[in-house]
């Protein structure tokens, strides 16, 4: 029986790469897409962001393909806040699987690496941190104003991502797990993360685990991104570190991610975001919608037709029938075309 997939292209180049995405999985064929409008359109006629049953509209599905969120007629980004975030806490997706992998030697921006330098997964939490929305302002817009935004860690919270990322490492025989805090300037919040990795590590005796503070690990990650296998930290340092991840991989517009509660069902999407000075002139790197299309394949159990996009994108990426934000010289449909042509 076919997957059934919501499709949220969003906003700005969203809706371009995802229409590349979509092109993609109807020429693999075993799924039913369906097309939800949300997004700042949407939001912007008829003042909802997410209609009440949304998140249950959503969970009815197998899956979730996400374009982007983010205009700049909603300043506050309102909408993005509801149904990205928000579909992230409402369906638990606590695990943000995003896998930095090199493509092509030629996309590397570190001087002398190659594809081997350039192959990690990181597991960035995805239901708490800074992101909760716990905080407030009290003075707002006065000489006195105050904000505070909260993070906030829970034992189940860390433990869960922790435990993902090393199973992760078992699973594919990877020798090491880095963990990255900022406990030396935050040791009540992330004491947390300190404790549970070690309680974890104990578990996989065979992995290398190894604590980073974070901005050390961000050093790392352009001084030597050769010696990650895997990754692991929370919300805030996880987003930062994988906009990184993007650059070493050519560009933001490489990126794949999955949203993911493993066995429920999870939303995937490009890394990157609305990007508005490109939308609308067919420049956007589709590379990013068209792997996390992929991805979510692979989590539905097609592993064939996932590894089909993957290989289809790698020959075009190594032909250089890419955009130009990677050195080709193509639009964002040509792109997808190229890619498309290479389905086996
Ligand atoms: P962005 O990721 O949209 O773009 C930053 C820059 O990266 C772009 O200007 C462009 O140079 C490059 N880039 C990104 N994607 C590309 C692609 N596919 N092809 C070629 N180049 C690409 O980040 P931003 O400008 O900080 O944010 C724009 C809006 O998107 C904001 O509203 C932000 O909140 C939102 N956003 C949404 C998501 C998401 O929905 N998952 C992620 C990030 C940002
Ligand atoms: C991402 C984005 C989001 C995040 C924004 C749009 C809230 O940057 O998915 O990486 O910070 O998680
Ligand atoms: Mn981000």
């Amino acid at each position: 029986m076919a997957h059934r997939i919501a499709v949220i292209p969003g906003d700005g180049i969203g809706k371009e790469v995802i229409a590349e995405a979509v092109k993609i999985l109807e020429a693999i064929g075993g799924v039913d897409l369906h097309h939800l409008p949300w997004g700042a359109d949407h939001y912007l006629a008829t003042g909802e962001t997410i209609p009440p049953d949304g998140y249950d509209t959503l969970r009815s599905f197998d899956a979730i393909l996400v374009g982007a969120l983010g205009d700049p007629r909603v300043p506050d980004n309102r909408h993005a806040r509801d149904i990205l975030l928000g579909t992230r806490f409402e369906l638990d997706l606590y695990v943000n699987y995003r896998p930095v992998r090199l493509l092509d030697d030629r996309l590397c921006p570190l001087k002398g690496r190659t594809r081997a330098d350039v192959n990690f997964a990181v597991f960035r939490e995805n239901t708490e941190g800074v992101y909760v929305g716990v905080g407030g302002r009290f003075k707002a817009g006065t000489p006195d104003e105050i904000a505070v935004q909260e993070e906030i860690n829970t034992y189940k919270g860390v433990n869960r991502i922790v435990r993902h990322a090393f199973e992760h490492a078992r699973l594919h025989g990877l020798r090491s797990v880095a963990m990255a805090d900022k406990s030396n300037a935050m040791p009540d919040g992330h004491a947390l993360w300190q404790r549970v990795f070690k309680e974890v590590r104990a578990a996989y005796p065979e992995i290398e685990a190894t604590h980073f503070y974070i901005d050390a690990l961000a050093m790392w990650l352009v001084q030597n991104p050769g010696q990650f296998q895997v990754i692991v930290t929370n919300n805030l340092f996880g987003d930062i570190i994988t906009d990184i991840g993007g650059a070493l991989q050519g560009g933001l517009g490489m990126a794949a991610s999955g949203n993911i509660h493993p066995g429920r069902t999870s939303m995937f999407e490009p890394v990157h975001g609305s990007a508005p000075p490109l939308a609308g002139k067919d420049v956007a790197n589709p590379v990013g919608a068209i792997l996390s299309a992929a991805m979510m394949l692979d989590y539905l159990g097609k592993f064939n037709e996932a590894h089909r996009i993957e290989r289809a994108v790698e020959a075009a990426v190594q032909a250089g029938e890419t955009t130009r934000d990677v050195g080709g010289t193509l639009g964002t449909r040509a792109a997808g075309d190229a890619i498309r042509r290479r389905l086996q």
